[in-house]
């Protein structure tokens, strides 16, 4: 039999054809590493979330080295939590389940895109290399608010990831001779515990107190200040937890004599 050479030819390209696609279509299933969510994620009764290990307290989790686990719980018409922060050149895991009816999660610009089925937990691991912001959104209707259920994702600089935040209450002014405290409270913002140490200085006085504090929790310290051995006058104080800072000023005043101290009681205010 004699094919024609023109025949040849086309048939040719349309072997060549053939091969590319499926060649293009394996390539794009298993190449760049984009998985379809199947079931590895597990099972969960939606009825139990608040009790559960990874939703009871979802939020952000550091879980080594350059690794995170994100928990997030979906309802109508709601993320929790619906503002999520992590570092670049990080690699975070999605863990997500619905309390309710279907939802989705969904992060804009990005390859996030699952279903969050009550009953099931959704798992996606995403590397996130340049800090941006990502609105996150839900793409299976829900109800009527499902336009309003939003989040936002933000990747933020190395440096700038931090969870811990320090707040001080101490008063302006105080008698000498009174008791006085100044409170440090650090709150941590991740789910492990972080140990530091607080510091107060204040005049010549220095006090430092170890503290462990739970993950999504916080801690106070007192310091209790010695008036006294201050003596009246003005003092700066420092207070230091985990590399953050909070600074002001409280004035030693004399005593008011014979009086009921009502002068004094307005320091702390
Ligand atoms: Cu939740 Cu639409």
């Amino acid at each position: 039999m004699n094919i024609h050479t023109y025949e040849k030819v086309w048939l040719a390209a349309a072997m060549v054809l053939i091969v590319g696609f499926i060649a293009t279509i394996t390539y794009g299933a298993v190449g760049p590493g984009i998985a379809m969510i199947d079931d590895n994620g597990g099972t969960i009764d939606p009825a139990n979330i608040n009790d559960h290990e990874r939703f009871g307290d979802p939020g952000v989790e550091h879980v080594g080295g350059n690794e995170y686990e994100v928990n997030v719980v979906a309802q109508a018409w709601l993320y929790t939590p619906d503002q999520i922060e992590v570092p670049e050149n990080s690699e975070v895991t999605f863990y997500v389940t619905s309390r309710d009816v279907t939802h989705s999660f969904s992060v804009v610009g990005t390859n996030i895109n699952t279903m969050v089925v009550p009953g099931q937990v959704s798992e996606m691991t995403v590397q996130f290399d340049e800090p941006g912001e990502y609105g996150i959104l839900c793409n299976e209707y829900c109800g009527e608010g499902h336009h309003t259920m939003e989040g936002l994702l933000t990747v933020v600089p190395e440096e700038e990831f931090d969870l811990t935040e320090l707040s001080v209450d101490a008063p302006r002014e105080v008698e000498a001779g009174n008791e006085t405290t100044i409170n440090a409270t650090v709150s941590n913002g991740m789910q492990e515990d972080l140990e530091t140490t607080v510091t107060l200085e204040i005049g010549d006085q220095q006090y430092e107190e170890d503290v462990t504090v739970a993950g999504d929790g916080s801690e106070t310290v007192e310091f209790p200040v010695d008036t006294t051995e201050l003596g009246t006058g003005e003092y700066d104080w420092t207070v230091t937890a985990d590399g953050y800072e909070d600074s002001g000023t409280l004035s030693v005043v004399e005593p008011t004599d014979g009086s009921d101290g009502g002068d004094g009681g307005e320091g702390d205010a």
